[in-house]
């Protein structure tokens, strides 16, 4: 009797062992602990039998049964200790961190259209000897138009309506958003003026920035845009200087191949006054519609300071001459790239932004 009964708890515990050896999963444990070990498994079936066991022989066979338990729930922490470190290396080495991967691309801005145009433009002239004079955006009706030759009423104003700052009490010198880049020219000579009022020192600047009109907006017209003003002042500067410097000017920007021609205009502030166009670069001359058939397209308004405008400035006119011109940057920009509306300079559409 004791025999038979030893000999099936060391059955059992074989039996169970040898199950646990084939266990894989945490899930799998846990079966095994339930059918091993559990209420109804075959050695608590053991332990239960226990009573029906002669007296003498049962401490033989409850010793017996009591290591088979410790035996079993031993190998169970183990193994249970085994599965989760087979887990947490299946982790480490599935979740790894791999450094060598590329990062995500950040999505890289660029400059804007005009901006790139302007400051293709500023190394022309900086290249010839110009320097860049920063003026306001906010001007008052007399540095914006009377000390250019403007006076109130005058008929040329027409072709830059404004945007007045409502400014009470200022009569006849209103605040107003630029119209354009020209009286930057009257800040800049009484600025150099001022230190040397009895011998000015020469001036060879040019003044880019933002200018404001109340446009009705469409193609070609927008509330908003750039110029370049230049502004050359010394002894003897004459009208081959400024014929001679702006057509370099279009050659360095548009090649040297280009041809340019000088046509009379008028503004208050320059006398003579011209515009200058460069041949077509579309149609190379022969008439296409983006030069309007003409074979020509005008890049820039210039001509020779007013006398006014240089006594204005705090030069004398009896001792210094000066040329003067403003070129339109969207304008440009326009023919450069062929765009057909000046809407998208300002429009923010990134389709249109993305391409240059
Ligand atoms: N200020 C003029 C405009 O906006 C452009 C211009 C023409 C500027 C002739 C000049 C110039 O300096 O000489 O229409």
């Amino acid at each position: 009797m004791v025999e038979t009964q030893l000999e099936l708890l060391d059955q059992i515990e074989q039996g169970a062992l040898e199950a646990l050896g084939g266990v894989t999963s945490e899930q799998g444990l846990e079966g095994w602990r339930v059918t091993h070990l559990g209420r109804s498994s075959p050695l608590m079936g053991a332990f239960d039998r226990l009573g029906q066991i002669p007296k003498e022989e049962r401490p033989a066979i409850g010793r017996r049964a009591n290591e088979a338990k410790r035996l079993l729930e031993s190998a169970l922490a183990e193994k249970a200790a085994a599965l989760r470190q087979q887990a947490l290396k299946r982790t480490l080495l599935g979740d790894r961190l791999d450094i060598t991967l590329p990062g995500r691309p950040l999505a890289r801005g660029r400059l804007h259209p005009s901006t790139q145009i302007m400051r293709q433009i500023q190394r022309i002239f900086a290249e010839m000897g110009f320097q860049v004079y920063r003026s306001r955006d906010v001007e008052t009706d007399e540095y914006n138009f009377q000390l250019l030759n403007f006076p109130p009423h005058h008929p040329a104003r027409e072709m830059q309506d404004s945007y007045y700052i409502h400014s009470p009490g200022s009569g006849d010198n209103p605040m107003l958003l630029r119209t354009h880049t020209s009286p930057g020219q009257i800040r800049a000579m009484r600025e150099y003026s001022a230190a040397n009022p009895h011998n000015p020192p020469p001036v060879r600047i040019i003044l880019p920035g933002m200018c404001y009109r109340y446009e009705q907006v469409n193609a070609r017209y927008e509330v908003q845009f750039n110029q370049i003003e230049g502004l050359a002042v010394g002894e003897e500067i004459t009208f081959s200087d400024l014929k001679g410097t702006l057509s370099d000017f279009a050659r360095r920007l548009f090649g040297q191949k280009v041809l340019t021609r000088f046509r009379a205009s008028h503004f208050p502030f320059t006398e003579p006054s011209a515009e200058m166009d460069i041949e077509c670069f579309v149609c190379g001359g022969a008439g296409c519609p983006v030069c309007k058939r003409t074979g020509w397209l005008e890049i820039l308004g210039c001509g020779m300071v007013h006398p006014v405008v240089l006594q204005n400035g705090g030069y004398d006119p009896q001792r210094y001459t000066g040329y003067a011109f403003g070129i339109g940057v969207e304008r440009i920009t326009m023919l450069r790239y062929r765009i057909e509306d000046i809407r998208n300079f300002w429009g923010n559409d990134l389709r249109f932004l993305e391409q240059f």
